[in-house]
């Protein structure tokens, strides 16, 4: 009796590890240690560009750079690489950049951890996700709101008339003005389709 009471434990406290305890999974995990060094050229990439735009031409002109250059440097970084990186946010400026519903999701969630406390370097996401037979590996990571972009994402105060003018007009249906310091602008998106 006290045998089989035994081998009863050991099987259920095994089905609820197997159940329960997140697997082992090497492939996603090289795939957000891929996404995360992604993330950081093409985030690097573009502080830099912004940067020399706004010290050399002032901000009004960088709102080109930004418009022409972000696509550019995004396809750029993952010219040689199975994973796709973008930009989204639930504020946007360029609705080709809106997010899907998985996307969305992880946004409320980062909106959520922040609100509890969590320090926006630490709002990441990976899933494996399946839509209409689609498989694929996703990984998200928040992008925090810092001065410099305030010229361009801030409240009223922030944004010189020029600047205002310029957006007006490239962007009639801007949604991403507003920001604090601290803020979440919006996040990066990566992800890589699995091959059956
Ligand atoms: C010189 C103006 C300018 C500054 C400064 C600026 N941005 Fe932007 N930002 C833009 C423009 C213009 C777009 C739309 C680009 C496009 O058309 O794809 C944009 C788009 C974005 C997007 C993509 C989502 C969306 O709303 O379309 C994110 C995320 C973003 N900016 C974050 C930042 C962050 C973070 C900073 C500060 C480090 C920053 N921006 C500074 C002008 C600026």
């Amino acid at each position: 009796m006290k045998f089989i009471l035994l081998v009863a434990s050991a099987l259920i406290i095994a089905a609820v590890f197997y159940f329960y305890v997140p697997r082992h999974d090497p492939q996603q995990e090289q795939f957000v240690a891929q996404s995360a060094e992604l993330i950081k050229q093409l985030g690097g990439g573009l502080k830099k560009e912004l940067g020399t735009a706004i010290s050399q031409h002032g901000v009004p002109a960088a709102i080109q750079t930004c418009k022409i250059q972000a696509p550019i440097i995004t396809a750029q970084t993952h010219a040689d690489s199975p994973l796709t990186i973008r930009r989204t946010s639930l504020k946007l400026r360029n609705l080709n950049n809106a997010p899907d519903a998985w996307e969305i999701n992880v946004l409320n969630k980062f909106e959520q951890q922040l609100a509890q406390g969590t320090p926006i370097e630490q709002l990441t996401f990976a899933d494996v996700t399946e839509t209409n037979g689609r498989k694929q590996r996703r990984f998200m990571r928040a992008i925090g709101t810092q001065d410099v972009c305030l010229n361009c994402h801030g409240a009223e105060q922030n944004l010189t008339a020029d600047v205002k003018s310029i957006l007006n007009s490239e962007y009639p249906d801007d949604l991403a003005t507003g920001f604090a310091i601290g803020d979440i602008r919006g996040a990066f998106s990566v992800s890589q389709t699995i091959e059956n």
